[in-house]
This record gives structure tokens, sequence and C-alpha cells, in this order.
């Protein structure tokens, strides 16, 4: 440890001041990197990597371990409950043959999606969530629009019961925003996919539960809730983060706003941008070196994690290929063998999402241009996304999709 800073001085990755302003922590922390110590919660430090180059080095070495049983405080039971995320079970958490045999069943059911199917049901959601506030000219498009869009597609794309919808959106909302109940929500969130799967084996539909069920890898019925469990908590809060988000940047940001008046806005340059920008997977792919190892340069100890900040990674100036129009080189969706299996899943879901806000919200604007994060270290996520528009367009709106 003599080769990082002090662990008395780290930045923390957690609390007020870390939402309040991100930046600070990252720029702290890459200038003590490419690899730095940081507090994750109360007295827990983890190893940060904030270069964009170790991070490639890091995701491409095969010794490294994603199980956290190679994690000191889990075999000492010293991991706190508001760091459940760090340690739930999930196809994340494996490596070698069982994460292969894992990733090729979650990949080939999710390739069954009926992507027409799903944009057409997004702007269901989306239409029935904007009738809600349409007319009263206010709104906080993060709570009331964005996660719960996120939460029916995904509870329609499981094949939970809808009335789910609120139940998933707060047990995946403990765990990932680190609250003190993250552990309750882990069993919520098991409880409601034990049942569908119980629901799903009688009764087959055009669902991710069913075609888990069937396919050629036999998985047990634990093994399924896992990996249903990975897919919500991985995909639901990254994803609203991310309509949040490139809603509140469409509104905020000069470049953006004035195109947005004429209609002229690309909202895909705006999502992609917020990936590298305000990336919504802040820290997370969790490794641990089974020993001692190095990384350019520096000693990485055994049984701590060793975390990616995809957030300061996607911000560092050495990156290639930065703030291109079509900058692809970062890493908002990771890289390697534990990438994200759904990047076009999550285009399709937010952009549906982004461009019905802005079709049905007409002179949309926000209030304030600055915007604290939800709490925690793993996702980036606007608090609120405040956002103000004309309520005559909202009537319009309303009559315009009566029956649809
Ligand atoms: C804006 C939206 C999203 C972003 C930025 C994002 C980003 C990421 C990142 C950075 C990882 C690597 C995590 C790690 O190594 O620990 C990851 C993994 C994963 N993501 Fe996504 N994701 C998004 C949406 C989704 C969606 C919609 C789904 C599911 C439908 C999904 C499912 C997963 C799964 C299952 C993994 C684990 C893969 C593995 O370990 O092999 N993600 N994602």
């Amino acid at each position: 440890m003599s080769t990082y800073q002090t662990v008395d001085s780290v930045p923390r990755l957690f609390g007020d001041s870390f939402s309040a302003r991100p930046q600070d922590a990252y720029e702290q922390l890459r200038a003590a990197g490419p690899v730095a110590w940081a507090e994750v919660a109360e007295g827990v430090h983890v190893l940060i990597v904030t270069s964009w180059a170790a991070a490639r080095e890091l995701l491409a070495d095969p010794e490294y371990s994603r199980n956290p049983e190679h994690w000191d405080r889990v075999a000492q039971q010293r991991v706190p409950p508001e760091l459940a995320y760090m340690v739930i079970p999930g196809i994340q958490r494996t490596d070698g043959p069982v994460h292969e045999r894992l990733r090729r069943a979650l990949e080939e059911c999710l390739a069954g999606i009926d992507v027409p199917g799903l944009r057409t049901r997004v702007h269901k959601d989306s239409r029935a969530l904007i009738n809600r506030f349409s007319d009263r000219g206010h709104a906080d498009l993060m709570r009331e629009y964005a996660e719960p869009v996120v939460a029916l597609t995904f509870t329609d794309l499981v094949g939970c019961p809808t009335g789910t919808a609120d139940q998933l959106r707060s047990a995946v909302h403990t765990l990932t925003f680190t609250e003190p109940d993250a552990t309750q929500g882990w069993d919520d969130l098991a409880g409601i996919l034990w049942d569908t799967v119980q629901t799903k084996k009688k009764a087959p539909a055009a669902d991710l539960t069913s075609a888990l069920l069937t396919h050629p890898a036999r998985l047990n019925d634990q093994e399924i809730v896992c990996q249903l469990a990975s897919l919500i908590v991985l995909g639901t809060a990254p994803t609203a983060a991310w309509i949040g988000s490139t809603l509140h940047a469409l509104m905020t940001e000069p470049a953006y706003a004035s195109q947005l008046v004429s209609g002229a806005v690309t909202i895909r340059t705006a999502m992609n941008e917020r990936l590298w920008g305000r990336c919504p997977v802040a820290n997370s792919s969790v490794h641990y070196a089974p020993w001692p190892k190095t990384l350019r340069g520096l000693q990485i100890p055994a049984r701590v994690p060793i975390m990616i900040s995809h957030a300061a990674t996607g911000l560092d100036p050495s990156r290639p290929g930065r703030a291109d129009a079509r900058d692809r080189s970062h890493f908002g969706w990771s890289a390697g063998v534990h990438r994200c299996p759904a990047p076009s899943l999550a285009t399709t879901i937010a952009e549906a999402a982004i461009e019905n806000a802005v079709d049905a919200l007409w002179d949309l604007h926000a209030p304030t241009s600055t915007v604290a994060s939800k709490h925690g270290p793993f996702v980036q996520c606007p608090a609120h996304v405040g956002a103000l528009f004309a309520q005559v367009q909202g009537r319009e709106w309303l009559e315009h999709t009566k029956g649809a």
C-alpha cells in the first residue's frame, strides 16, 4: 500500500458532497492514479481504476476473479448491509466456464426479444405516464417518468405481474443506491422472481423467464432467479439514469437546448455523449486479485476489490477518440467477457422514452441547470430532473393519445 495515497485521505464515493460534486472525487483519484484508494461506505476501502489504459489492461487479464469469496471482508462477514450490491449472486460475480454457460443462456434469451414490440410497449407506457402530468406544466422526469417507464418495461420483459413494477423499482433502488435496507431489497426482488418462475413453469409466455426455463443450458430455478435479478439490477437503474441524464442535458446544455426548440437535435448524439461524459454505471466491474499482482507498475494486493470507474475513464484526457461524435472507445458498456450484453436493448428503451418526452412536452426546459446525483458509488443518476413545459400541449397530447 506504500505506493498509494494513505487511506485516511482518500475520497469518498458516497455521501452528500460526492453526490453534489462527483467530479471532485474523480479529479482527486486521477491525481493519485491510475489506481487509487477510495472509500465506498464508512470504513470500506477499495481500489479504483481511473485511467482508460489501466482499465483496458485489467479487463483483459483473465487472472482476476469476479467472485466476492476472494474479498477478505466476505470471509470475515464484514460487508455492511448497504453494500449488498457488491456481493449479491449473479452472472457478474462468476468466472470461467460458469460465466460462459450463464452468459450464453442470457445472450440467447435476450436475442429472442421482439424489438419492434418492445419499442411499441415503451411508447405506450411513456404516453400513459406523460398523460398523468402533461396538463400540470411541470414534472420530475426522473421519478415520474424515467424510473417508472423502465420498471414497467422490465416487468413486461421478464414476465412479472404488472402490479409488481413499483416493488421491483424500490427493491433495485435500495441495492443500487446503497440504502441501509439493501439486503431486504434483495430478498424482495428474489421473492418476486421466484414466484414468477413458478408461474411461468405452469403458464409459459413470450418473456425472458419462460425463455430461460426452456433454454438448453438447463438452469435450475435458483440460477434463473439470480440471472433475472442480474438483468433487473444491472439493467434498470442505468437505463433510467441514462434517460434522465440525457433529458436533463437536452434541456440545459446550450448546444442541445437551442436545437431542441427547433426540433433538429440528434437525441442519439446527446445519448452517446452522456455514456462517457456522465456514465450511468459509474464505478463497477469489481475484480479481485487471487494473489498480489501489478497493474501498470502498481502493486495490487490480493483480497481487496479493485473496481473500474467508468465515470472517470470516460473523462480520461488520454483516452483515444474522446469527444469524437462517433466516440466508441469509452467503457460505458465495459469491455471483455463481462461487457454489457444489452447495449442495443438499452438504446431502444432509452431512445423511445426520450423521443416521446421531447415530442409530447412542448417548450420543454429545466428550472435549474445543475443537478445532484443519487447517493452511492455504483450508478450515476440524477436525483431529480425538474422540467417545465407548456400546459396546453399536455392537453392536446392527452386528446391525441386517447385510445392509444
Ligand atoms: C444505459 C444502460 C446500461 C449501461 C450503461 C450498462 C452498462 C454495463 C456495464 C458497465 C456492465 C459491466 C458491469 C461489470 O462488469 O460489473 C454491464 C454488465 C451487464 N449489463 Fe448492462 N448496462 C446498461 C443496460 C443494461 C440492460 C438494459 C440490461 C438487460 C436487459 C443489462 C444487463 C447487464 C448484465 C446482465 C451485465 C453483466 C454481464 C456479465 O457479467 O457477463 N444492462 N452493463
